[in-house]
């Protein structure tokens, strides 16, 4: 027997997000969403390709969860489409939305799978950004108003709940540089959103809280690394880590926002009320990390003869373009444990796309994913040797399944996906991740 054994009650799961698979976009009285808005505007997406019908998840939900219990899973995340439950956001509620999330938690729980939900996986109903979206405070309070009726409703058998997926993606990818929905672009509307997307989490963790039930955030972090040790490379090191990683993680944990990026942006913190930076530390129960790569981080203002000892990204990168670096796992969760002394850590995402190779079959013998999860899962294994308390890993994706600005054309399933039959058809990956969740080692 190995040394890579994991702790008894450690949680095996898989990730998904509502508008990445579930599909019937109109469907179930479900309002649009600016992922809606923005995959149908020309030129946003690749191929222009939309979540109209994703995986048709919404359909076949039954038979992904039979599929998932054949995994041996014993946790789901999977996200709440917000405009299937306030079609425009607030106000009137769409029962058929909240009963679909319903049966979905109730043969979770008949196969023995914990649901693991998050309230916010960038779908924000459509009328909500008509107006103003996050960059308004009102949405913040909208999304606390919706957190407060989910959770109302499920909360009598889910227990442990996510308010935001990456917040980072949402304002900065969606409200500063406009590669996300809703495609806005603007150093201001990036950190207004930003600050209300925190302030809509605060809210939201005072209201569920009530309910008796755990709650926490999810944040994406890459591991940022100097390309020298000039201090220059170091300085902007700093910022770029502050900018991803503490701009959402310290003020969650009560720090504000972190200094020095606030100075590289020139910050005025005109959406910041009093009160804000208390609502928005609320205490939470557990952490999501969400990991996939490293970056090194050059300072524009110096250049590659003035960095004696430059470091350069490694060798190995994925179809993302994204650098294979499992060691950033084990610095970032021994960061979150023992610089911000989170007790309970989940990773909520980890999983690669590559340009998988099909068989006349439609199998993929998917080695190289393989590998990458292998290596994923020793530096996890190494932070809990250290002292981590992780208390699980949740390996995106379950299923191939449209990759935002990138349509179908990333694929991070552990299922393969035939888009035109809707065949779900398990790669190697999925029988090498049954065996490691079976034996609870790498083995
Ligand atoms: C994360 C997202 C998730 C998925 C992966 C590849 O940023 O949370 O929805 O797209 O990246």
């Amino acid at each position: 027997m190995s040394d890579k054994v994991f702790p008894d009650g450690f949680q095996w799961g898989t990730a998904t997000a509502a508008y990445q698979i579930e599909g019937a976009a109109g469907e179930g009285g479900r309002g649009p969403s600016i992922w809606d808005r923005f995959s149908h505007t020309p030129g946003m997406t690749e191929n222009g390709d939309t979540g109209d019908i994703a995986c048709d998840h919404f359909h076949r939900w039954e038979q992904d969860l039979e599929l998932m219990a054949e995994l041996g899973v014993s946790a789901y995340r999977f996200s709440i489409s917000w405009s299937r439950v306030f079609p425009t956001g607030r106000g009137q509620v769409n029962h058929e939305g909240l009963a679909f999330y319903d049966r979905l938690v109730d043969k979770l729980l008949d196969l023995d799978i914990t649901p693991f939900p998050t309230l916010y996986h960038w779908d924000l109903p459509q009328a909500l950004e008509d107006e103003g979206g996050w960059t308004a405070r009102s949405t913040a309070e909208a999304f606390a108003d919706y957190a407060d009726l989910v959770v109302g409703e499920l909360g009598d058998r889910v227990s442990r709940w996510m308010t935001l997926n990456e917040p980072w993606c949402s304002a900065i990818l969606g409200y500063m540089a406009g590669y996300h929905a809703p495609g806005r672009r603007g150093i201001d509307s990036g950190l207004a959103a930003a600050h209300h997307l925190l302030l809509g989490h605060g809210m939201a963790v005072a209201r569920v809280r009530e309910h008796g039930i755990k709650v926490g955030i999810v944040v994406n972090q890459d591991w940022k690394v100097p390309a020298s040790s000039h201090p220059i490379d170091l300085a902007a090191t700093l910022v770029a880590d502050q900018k991803m990683s503490g701009w959402f993680v310290d003020p969650v944990m009560g720090r504000g926002y972190p200094v020095e990026a606030m100075a590289d942006y020139g910050w005025d913190m005109a959406p910041v009320r009093d009160g804000d930076m208390e609502l928005i530390a609320q205490p939470i129960d557990h952490f999501g990390l969400n990991y996939y790569t490293r970056e090194v981080v050059r300072a524009s203002d110096l250049s590659e003869a003035e960095r004696l000892d430059a470091l350069i990204h490694g060798p190995e990168f994925t179809d993302m373009g994204w650098e294979v670096q499992p060691e950033g796992l084990t610095v970032l969760l021994r960061r979150l444990a023992e610089d911000y002394g989170q007790k309970e850590i989940y990773i909520t995402e980890n999983g690669v796309a590559y340009p998988d190779l099909v068989d006349g079959n439609g199998y993929v013998d998917d080695r190289d994913r393989i590998s990458f999860l292998e290596r994923h899962l020793t530096a996890a294994h190494d932070a809990i040797r250290a002292g981590v308390p992780l208390r699980g890993y949740f390996l995106w994706s379950f299923m191939d399944n449209f990759e935002w600005a990138f349509g179908y054309s990333k694929r991070f399933g552990i299922v393969r996906v035939d888009y035109p039959t809707q065949r779900r058809i398990p790669k190697a990956s999925f029988d090498w991740y049954r065996r490691v969740i079976a034996a609870n080692t790498l083995g």
